[in-house]
């Protein structure tokens, strides 16, 4: 600390001072400081000479006002810590709200790359903002290897213009696309920890072509009524981790798409919305195969579907070696479902004769209430039926009077352990399968 002494000074120039030491001493623990960082004032030069390994964004005249544009500060920013050798932080601080652009930031860099976003970073609330530009992307992060973001802050994506503006809402307007609020594409190594992702556009951040992601005490919020405002979405990505997080938007809590696999989701609270999906898949006759996923410990509560498994028909590929484990329902809408004939398109969708395969997907220790009379629904491919379904410990009764039930096409599986509602598998190799009562449940 001996950096204090060279100031005599008011008290904010001592807590620039502090700003100053923290800068300089990399090595120390900035954890628990974010109140002490301080952005310069306007106006004031700045004639510290910093270290490069902490950059502030009110360095780059960033004004963190969240009404002047801070997207030249955040690139600038960027650009020197990703083109520098050691590795760097970028400090969003907190207190300031940074209004950012639709924005590509590139990699890879030359060192791991630290995002501290403590304060809040926002989007343009007008779509005209967009005009000219990709409307899919705001904050489009691809090629980035070592990233780290994370800091306890927000980043708002001020869908509501958007939501308004969406053919789902009013069916009078056309279909247009959004933003997905933030965007990792063919990145590697990286980590999101402790942020919280706001009202975004359209989906609120996704991991597409990515390996090893690990993703932790993320919440994500947006009105139930927001159309498509998924929570996390993975699409053909590798090695990805997401555990503590919450996420209560309009859409899919987590979608897993693409050819995926090796995913872990641990500890989990979902709803409202759609729940954890894997897929939609085999959308316009195209190939995915989504493998090796685990989804344990995960609390839903009154979503509009529990765990899902949805492909259109027409695809190919195959989904395997999925297991959902542990995890408690509220008056969830189809709690437990496989929907092979999964159709969101304005037109209806023929049927076909190629599917995605569907094989070796287990529901362990599943238990709560279903808002639908169908607890559990397996819709399976004419063509190439579900095989290899395993259900065990399941204890599903409705939420309402009335008596929950197993919906079972095309399905081919056994089951294991306490049963309600009791399986409807084509050809039900049962292992031990003690059907519960509806009294029995009650008492639970
Ligand atoms: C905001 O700043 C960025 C970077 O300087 C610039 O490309 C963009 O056009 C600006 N947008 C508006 C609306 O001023
Ligand atoms: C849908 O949009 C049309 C045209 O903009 C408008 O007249 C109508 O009131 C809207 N409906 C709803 C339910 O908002
Ligand atoms: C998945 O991989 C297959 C084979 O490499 C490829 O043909 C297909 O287009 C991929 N699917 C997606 C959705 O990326
Ligand atoms: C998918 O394949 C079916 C059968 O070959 C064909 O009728 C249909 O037009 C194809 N759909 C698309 C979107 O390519
Ligand atoms: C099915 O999935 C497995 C991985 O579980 C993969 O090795 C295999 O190639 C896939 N088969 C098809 C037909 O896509
Ligand atoms: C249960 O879910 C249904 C369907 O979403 C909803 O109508 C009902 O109000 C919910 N009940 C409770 C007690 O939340
Ligand atoms: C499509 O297949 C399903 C399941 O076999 C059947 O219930 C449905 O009637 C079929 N639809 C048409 C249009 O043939
Ligand atoms: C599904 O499980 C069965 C039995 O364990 C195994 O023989 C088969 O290879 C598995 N299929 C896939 C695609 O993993
Ligand atoms: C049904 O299960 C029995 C006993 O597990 C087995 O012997 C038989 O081959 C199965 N049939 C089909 C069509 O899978």
């Amino acid at each position: 600390m001996r950096n204090l002494g060279s100031c005599s000074c008011s008290m904010r120039i001592v807590l620039l001072s502090c700003t100053y030491v923290l800068i300089c001493c990399i090595t120390v623990h900035v954890e628990g400081f974010d109140s002490l960082l301080q952005l310069p004032q306007s106006g004031l030069p700045i004639t510290r000479i910093r270290s490069k390994r902490v950059l502030h964004l009110g360095d780059f005249g960033g004004k963190g006002d969240g009404i002047h544009n801070d997207t030249g500060a955040f690139k600038h920013a960027w650009d020197i810590a990703c083109s520098f050798p050691l590795r760097t932080q970028i400090v969003i601080p907190f207190g300031y709200t940074f209004l950012i652009y639709p924005t590509d930031i590139s990699g890879p860099c030359k060192s791991k790359v630290t995002l501290r976003v403590s304060g809040t970073i926002v989007a343009p609330k007008d779509p005209d903002a967009w005009n000219g530009l990709n409307p899919r992307k705001w904050l489009y992060f691809h090629g980035v290897n070592h990233l780290t973001m994370e800091g306890g802050g927000k980043i708002n994506g001020m869908g509501q213009k958007w939501w308004a503006r969406s053919c789902k809402i009013n069916a009078t307007n056309p279909c247009r696309r959004a933003p997905t609020a933030i965007t990792f594409h063919r990145c590697k190594n990286l980590k999101v920890d402790n942020l919280m992702l706001v009202n975004s556009q359209k989906m609120h951040i996704a991991f597409t072509n990515c390996v090893r992601l690990k993703v932790s005490r993320l919440k994500v919020i947006a009105p139930a009524a927001s159309p498509n405002t998924d929570g996390i979405h993975i699409s053909s990505s590798r090695g990805v981790e997401v555990k503590d997080s919450i996420v209560r938007t309009g859409d899919d809590c987590i979608s897993i798409v693409g050819n995926s696999s090796q995913i872990k989701i641990r500890n989990f609270a979902c709803g409202p919305g759609h729940g954890i999906s894997i897929g939609s898949l085999g959308k316009s006759n195209s190939t995915s195969c989504v493998h090796d996923v685990m989804v344990d410990q995960v609390f839903l509560s009154n979503t509009d579907n529990g765990v899902r498994i949805k492909t259109w028909q027409g695809g190919s590929g195959n989904v395997t070696k999925i297991q959902f484990q542990n995890v408690l329902m509220e008056n969830v809408s189809n709690p437990v479902i496989i929907d092979q004939y999964y159709c969101d398109s304005p037109l209806p969708c023929v049927n076909q004769t190629t599917a995605v395969k569907v094989e070796n997907i287990s529901f362990v220790h599943i238990k709560g209430t279903s808002a639908t009379e169908d607890a559990i629904r397996f819709a399976c491919s004419d063509s190439l039926p579900c095989e290899g379904l395993y259900l065990e410990d399941i204890q599903l009764a409705s939420s309402s009077s009335t008596v929950a039930k197993s919906f079972c096409w095309e399905a081919h599986g056994s089951s294991l352990g306490p049963m309600y509602p009791p399986p409807c598998f084509c050809n039900d190799s049962i292992i031990k399968l003690n059907v519960l009562s509806d009294a029995t449940l009650q008492s639970l």
